[in-house]
């Protein structure tokens, strides 16, 4: 902001106060400050328990601890809310994919989750976006708003809450919480003179700009501005952001993240403008309707709107009061300054408590550069789920990709992972074990898988496997965690080789035996696969565990403690072996008499895959 210049105007503290009922003021001091909503010397709520709780899981899936009676909170998860400019790209379908995979773990934790999407539909950049289109801005964020959640339908996101900001009960807690800021001094009238970036609408630091004052994220030229407009204080909580930040370290993730907001805050906290004179498209400002509300202002507030329920009166009181603070802010680094610079200095200034975790990932790359709708750069995720199905999708990126770096796309690195860690490591020993347990003991465990495993080290070794893969998901290193899964297979895998069942069964009596408890053995690490996997690969598992015989309520109704070694029991029928997860084959086929090749690209035929399955 060197650019910019700033000056105080007189006509501040406006009409606003009328906005302001007596009984707000009454509520806000007593009532709601016991409801937990006010913080003055740490706003962070006081909690014992680790942000992510411990692998010890229960199976208590409601809101309450019956044998104290306190309340339990729940698991607060939110993705950004994703712009409506365009269709969503699989650079959003990321942030997603994995705020899933750990609302799932949660839930498998025994949490009673509530994992929040949702759509960020007001400002300058959806207005011009919509009048490209020949549109008007509310026919096309209803759109695109339905696009995201196709697309979060197809890749099986089964979030909780999904708020769009144009949501009047959005509005009403907007405005409520612009009322106090505004309340609390926070808010004043200025000119305002700068260099605008509309893709990140933001207002530039001319020495963060490349040549022609292009933005380095969307390498376009940023816009002189000038503006009479409301500034929130943010300089005033330099200080309690720094105390903040340095109690609580953890509130950034990665912690390499820490670092970069700790020098922002350093390097002097300027105010910001939370208003904007020339864009309608937005929601008034309460005590200047000529104006609107600045779009960061406005859709982090989503966060805590999504939290209304229904027919509920739409105030923070209520929204608060049904699950607020957030446990865990998962968003790309670009947008990291926004959730722990400007957030938690606007929430302070509210009264209201600070998210407990921000977590930004890095970025899906394609050519080195950040894939995204400004630089037309993306690929399509519905292609990719089409293609290759959600699992392989999901799978691909959570692995693929360490949590929190950046990642590059490629086609045959996607195939190749794809096919070699669930068609082959998993699908494969899952076939061939349910093969040959159809064909030498009528699809039927002879023994419980207790009694199979004793004196075996393979038990351990998948128990330690499994534990492991816990707390990698608790850390939210998701690629370790399903390493950790895929490591399982591995040692099923060798342990089939080496004892080679197939041959027991061909000598018979005691050393067919012993093949019919090594079948249980490896089924028995399928289900464990099945359940430790669930969180990233959902339909995958399900497939898995139908095939070992249960029903799709047993599935869905899960718990992280089942990943204990011991469920399946001597008498119970497994399913037909059937493929669980089709190959995906590359050919390269051949145009205009051999001129030009071209890459196609197919899930195997099911056929071909039980044929491989009969000769194990
Ligand atoms: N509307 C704001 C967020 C408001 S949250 C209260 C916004 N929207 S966005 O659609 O531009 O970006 C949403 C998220 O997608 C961000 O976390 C961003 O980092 C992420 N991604 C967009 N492109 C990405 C990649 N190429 N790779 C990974 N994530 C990326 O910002």
């Amino acid at each position: 902001m060197a650019a910019a210049r700033i000056n105080m105007n007189c006509s501040i503290q406006s009409s606003l106060s009328c906005l302001l009922k007596p009984s707000y003021f009454f509520n806000f001091k007593t009532t709601q400050f016991k409801n937990r909503l006010y913080f003055p010397q740490n706003h962070f709520i006081s909690s014992k328990r680790s942000l992510l709780c411990t692998c010890s899981s229960n199976n208590n899936n409601n809101n309450s601890n019956f044998q104290t009676g306190e309340k339990v909170e729940p698991f607060v998860i939110t993705t950004p809310l994703y712009y409506v400019n365009a269709p969503p790209h699989m650079g959003s379908a990321y942030t997603t994919i994995a705020a899933d995979a750990i609302a799932r773990f949660q839930r498998l934790l025994g949490k009673r989750v509530i994992f929040i999407t949702g759509t960020d539909e007001h400002g300058e950049k959806i207005a011009t976006a919509a009048s490209a289109c020949g549109s008007s801005p509310s026919e096309h964020c209803d759109v695109i708003s339905q696009a995201y959640k196709m697309l979060w339908k197809h890749l099986d996101i089964a979030y909780d809450k999904f708020i769009r900001t144009t949501d009047p009960k959005h509005e009403a807690i907007v405005k409520e919480f612009y009322s106090r800021v505004f309340a609390n001094d926070d808010i004043y009238r200025a000119d305002y003179e700068g260099l605008y970036c509309v893709n990140c609408e933001e207002y530039k630091d001319e020495k963060e700009l490349l040549e022609n004052k292009c933005c380095p994220m969307h390498l376009k030229p940023c816009v002189p501005r000038k503006e009479d407009n409301f500034f929130f204080a943010l300089s005033k909580y330099q200080k309690s952001l720094e105390e903040t930040l340095a109690q609580n370290p953890n509130f950034v993730q990665p912690s390499y993240r820490l670092n970069e907001v700790q020098s922002w805050i350093k390097s002097g906290l300027r105010d910001f403008s939370i208003s904007r004179a020339a864009v309608d498209w937005g929601i008034p400002v309460p005590n200047d309707n000529k104006q609107t509300i600045y779009v960061w202002f406005d859709a982090l507030l989503g966060y805590i709107s999504a939290l209304l329920e229904v027919k509920e009166q739409p105030d923070l009181q209520s929204a608060v009061s049904s699950g607020w603070p957030a446990s865990l802010h998962l968003i790309g680094k670009d947008i990291l300054r926004f959730h722990a610079v400007y957030w938690p200095a606007m929430l302070m200034s509210a009264g209201l408590s600070l998210p407990k975790m921000v977590f930004g990932h890095g970025f899906l790359t394609k050519d080195g550069m950040k894939m995204g709708k400004s630089l037309g750069n993306t690929i399509e995720p519905n292609e990719l789920v089409h293609k290759f199905g959600s699992d392989a999708v999901r799978y691909f990126f959570l692995r693929e990709v360490e949590f929190g770096n950046d990642g590059n796309y490629s086609e045959d690195r996607f195939i190749n992972i794809v096919n070699a860690h669930l068609a082959n490591t998993i699908g494969n020993l899952l076939n061939r074990t349910l093969g040959l347990l159809k064909k030498n003991c009528q699809s039927t465990l002879v023994v419980d898988s207790t009694i199979a495993a004793e004196g075996e080290d393979f038990k351990d070794t998948v128990e330690k496997l499994v534990e492991k893969a816990c707390i990698h998901y608790e850390k939210l290193s998701l690629s370790s965690a399903c390493e950790a899964v895929l490591e399982i297979s591995n040692a099923g895998n060798s342990y089939m080789d080496k004892r080679e069942p197939w041959s027991l069964f061909k000598q018979g009596g005691a050393a067919s035996e012993a093949a019919a408890k090594d079948l249980v053995i490896i089924l028995e690490a399928m289900r464990i696969i099945a359940i430790a996997l669930s969180p990233v690969t959902p339909n995958l598992c399900r497939r898995i565990y139908a095939q070992l015989g249960y029903s799709e309520d047993q599935f869905n109704n899960l718990n992280w403690s089942e990943t204990k070694w011991g469920g399946l029991k001597g008498g119970q029928v497994m399913a037909q072996p059937k493929p669980v997860f089709a190959r995906i084959e590359q050919m390269t086929e051949t145009e205009n008499g051999g001129e030009a090749a071209k890459k196609v690209v197919k899930r195997k035929e099911k056929k071909r895959q039980v044929q491989g399955v009969v000769e194990a």
